[in-house]
């Protein structure tokens, strides 16, 4: 499956403008090309009790496992706010790692209006020792 990067960075910024994140006004949006050549958007959600906010990537990934979509084949993230790059967090490159292979690619916003290609076992190496097949 041909994923095409530049479409998918443009979705994840799409999804960026419907952030929810009055506190951090840090806005962030993902984007998820699936296998069925869908493509599933997620924000980050922030609440008032900081530790509670959710980043863009692990709502895209928990919106397609609710809707019964796991088949995950790339993953873009952008930040129009951001100012230095922007891969995922630690915790989202654990949730990332638990549905998406070593291959799979990420692409991320470098902060100066581009984006950074990497992929799941550049981001989390150990992910390379799991076998997903199963899951
Ligand atoms: N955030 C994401 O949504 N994804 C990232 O990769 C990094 C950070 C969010 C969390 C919080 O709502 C805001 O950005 C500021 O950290």
């Amino acid at each position: 499956m041909k994923i095409d990067a530049d479409k998918l960075m443009q979705e994840a910024k799409i999804a960026a403008e419907g952030a929810y994140a009055p506190y951090s006004k840090f806005r962030v949006g993902a984007a998820l090309a699936m296998g069925d050549g869908s493509i599933v958007r997620g924000i980050n959600v922030e609440n008032r009790s900081y530790g509670l906010s959710n980043c863009a990537e692990r709502s895209a990934i928990f919106t397609t496992l609710t809707a019964g979509n796991k088949d995950i084949r790339a993953i873009a993230v952008a930040g129009p706010d951001a100012w230095e790059p922007l891969p995922p967090c630690g915790a989202c490159r654990q949730v990332i790692s638990e549905f998406c292979p070593a291959d799979t690619p990420i692409y991320y916003d470098d902060g100066k209006g581009g984006y950074i290609s990497s992929s799941v076992g550049e981001l989390y190496p150990a992910n390379a020792l799991m076998d997903l097949s199963e899951k």
